[in-house]
This record gives structure tokens, C-alpha cells and sequence, in this order.
């Protein structure tokens, strides 16, 4: 039963309609700062390629573009999973090229075929899934989920390790180190305070004040307050707390430290998030100590990696979702032929 997506594409012009939601699922993947740092292309062929936006870069938190490639890894995912549902095959190819042209990845939609339950559940979880940076409830999620996680990050070529109880302690304080390293610098500062927003922000990218439990006076004047003020002290507090008391704390990593790599880890932290999602469980990010190069070994052998890379720290648990922060079009996503 083939019936190739080319039969579906007009010649020319702008994406074809049916391939609109696959990019609008791409645009909803999680990106550091919510910088949306991606950019995609629809070949003629019905293909869509990955770009990096490297203008969307965090220099001062992420020098080597490393989380703006994870972030469109994630996108790509998204898109991939948009696509099953949708009812057609995928194949992808990683091409990584993000210090030459930007090219990223190209998915390219196959055959026709029947999407599974999983396959839509996860699809049904894209717009589910969102940054919860409040406390979450105690409960702990049961070991066949965790399992399915385990088994999901390993088919993206990346590994995932649960921190013991009697590790928690030690990644609370390299957690409260980075944020005291990151804090104290000017230039992180005024980064993060550049993509902080007041909660009626018409901006389309960064983040309102409601999506870190700001009210409207302190989403105002938070941009302000961090800008000019090292409150590293009492961030560390605040994530060290969070760090002892989260129902499950995950560290997702690659065994190489290079753009393709970072691909991997990106489909497979959106993996990971829409799994989570599609059964009601939330993740926040606590990423201080793979930002902080001086921190990242220790962590690497914290999780008994030491010669892994760690790229990503989660904590999860179950929480009521606030709103989502917005979204820039998908037509200002898109490089035009
Ligand atoms: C690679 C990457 C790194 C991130 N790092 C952090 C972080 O250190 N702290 C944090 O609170 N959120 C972090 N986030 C979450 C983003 O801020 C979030 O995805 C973005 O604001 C959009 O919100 P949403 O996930 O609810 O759609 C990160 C996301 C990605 C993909």
C-alpha cells in the first residue's frame, strides 16, 4: 500500500495544507529561553529540513549553540510523531552541519500506514506537554513508565540514568553551585532577563512571567530585578529544595559531546516529555550543572557516566499545568525557496 506523499504536493508554492499541523507540532517543541531557535524548509519532494536559526543563539548559557541544537532535535521529534499520526511512515537523516549551512536533519514522510494507539497518544500529548516549573505533588511515577522511558531515550541513541536517593544530596549541590556560578555573571543576567516578558506580552517568543508563577506586577518588573540583581543565593536554595523533594530526578546524555549527538538528545527529550505528557506527568529543567563546564564531570560521574556527556537534567512529577507560553507563527519558521 504505497501511495508516496509526493502525490499530494502541488508543484510549487507554500507547504501543502496537510503538512501545516506536522509544522505547527514542530513549532510546539520545547527550545531553551522559548528562543524557538529552528527554521524549516519544505522541499519539493514533501521533505521538510531542520535549520538551525543561529540569530535565535544564547551566547553567554549556551556558547556552542549545544541546547539550540537539542532544542531542534526536539522540534524534529515532534514533528516525526505529528507525522505517524497523521498516518505516514518516516525516515530520518541527521546531517548536523551547524557550523556550515545549518542544516540540521531532513524528515521525510514515506508510505501510508495505519498509526498505532501509542503512536496517536503521543501525538495527542504534543500541545499536553509544557514546562511546569512549580513544586510538584509527591507521588512518584510507577517503574513501568520509568522503564518505558529507559527503553525510549535508548532507541535515540542517548542514555537516561535515575538518581538514587542517596545521590539526591550531592545533585542538590552541584544544582546550587551552577546557579550561583551563573547568576553572579552579568552577561547571563541580562541574556535571561532579555527573554523574560510581562504576562501580556504580544511577543511571540521568551517567557511571560505566568509560566515561573509570576503575578502581573513581578512579570513587569522581573526582567528588571534579575538584570540588576545576583539573587543566585536564593535561586540555589530555591533549587536545591526542589532537588530533594522531586518525585523523580533524570539525567539524559550521549556518549559524544557533538552536533549529531545533541540531535539524538533532543528527539529523545521530546521522547521522554511526550511520554511523560500522554500520562499526565509533568518535567522542569534543572540544567545549572551541564551548563557550568567546571561542573559538568562531576555530574557525569555522579550518574556513573564519567566518560558520557550529560545533557539535560530533569525533575518530574505531577502537577496542574498552567498556560502555555505562546508560539511565533509557523510561516516565520520557514525558509522560503
Ligand atoms: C535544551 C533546553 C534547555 C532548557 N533549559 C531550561 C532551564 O535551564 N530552566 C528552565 O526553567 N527551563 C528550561 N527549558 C525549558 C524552556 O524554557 C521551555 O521549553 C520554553 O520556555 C517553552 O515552554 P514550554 O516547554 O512550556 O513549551 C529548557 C528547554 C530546552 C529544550
Amino acid at each position: 500500500m504505497t501511495d508516496p506523499i509526493s502525490t499530494h504536493l502541488p508543484v510549487e508554492g507554500d507547504p501543502p495544507p496537510f503538512l501545516l499541523p506536522i509544522l505547527e507540532a514542530g513549532a510546539a517543541a520545547p527550545s531553551s529561553h522559548n528562543s524557538q531557535p529552528w527554521l524549516f524548509r519544505v522541499t519539493k519532494a514533501g521533505a521538510i529540513e531542520v535549520h538551525a536559526d543561529i540569530s535565535r543563539g544564547l551566547p553567554v548559557v549556551d556558547p556552542d549553540d549545544r541546547e539550540l541544537v537539542i532544542s531542534c532535535g526536539a522540534a524534529l521529534q515532534n514533528m516525526r510523531v505529528a507525522l505517524r499520526a497523521a498516518g505516514w511512515t518516516d525516515e530520518i537523516e541527521i546531517v548536523a552541519d551547524l557550523k556550515g549551512t545549518g542544516h540540521l536533519a531532513t524528515l521525510t514522510p514515506g508510505a501510508k500506514h495505519t498509526p498505532t494507539e501509542r503512536e496517536t497518544a503521543l501525538a495527542g500529548a504534543i500541545e499536553l506537554r509544557r514546562t511546569v516549573r512549580s513544586r510538584f505533588e509527591p507521588e512518584v511515577p510507577p517503574f513501568p513508565l520509568v522503564e518505558r522511558l529507559l527503553e525510549s531515550v535508548e532507541e535515540e541513541a542517548s542514555w537516561l540514568r535515575v538518581i538514587a536517593d542517596v545521590d539526591r544530596e550531592e545533585l542538590a549541590v552541584l544544582v546550587g553551585a551552577g546557579d550561583r556560578t551563573q547568576m553572579q555573571l552579568k552577561s547571563f543576567r541580562r541574556e535571561l532577563a532579555a527573554w523574560m516578558r510581562p504576562n501580556h506580552s504580544k511577543r511571540q517568543d521568551g517567557m511571560p512571567g505566568f509560566t515561573m508563577g509570576f503575578g502581573e506586577l513581578m512579570s513587569a518588573i522581573g526582567p528588571v530585578v534579575v538584570r540588576t540583581f545576583d539573587l543566585g543565593k536564593s535561586q540555589a536554595a530555591r533549587d536545591e529544595e526542589l532537588v530533594l523533594h522531586s518525585p523523580l530526578l533524570l539525567v539524559l546524555g550521549t556518549t559524544r559531546d557533538d552536533p549529531t549527538s545533541w540531535m539524538h538528545a533532543g528527539m529523545a527529550l521530546e521522547r521522554v516529555l511526550l511520554e511523560l505528557a500522554a500520562e499526565g506527568w509533568f518535567a522542569s529543567f534543572l540544567n545549572q550543572a551541564v551548563e557550568v563546564g567546571l561542573l559538568r564531570g562531576d555530574l557525569a560521574t555522579l550518574v556513573g557516566e564519567p566518560r558520557g556527556f550529560p545533557q539535560i537534567v530533569l525533575r518530574v512529577g505531577r502537577a496542574t499545568p498552567g498556560k502555555a507560553p505562546p508560539r511565533r507563527d509557523v510561516d516565520d519558521m520557514l525558509i522560503e525557496e
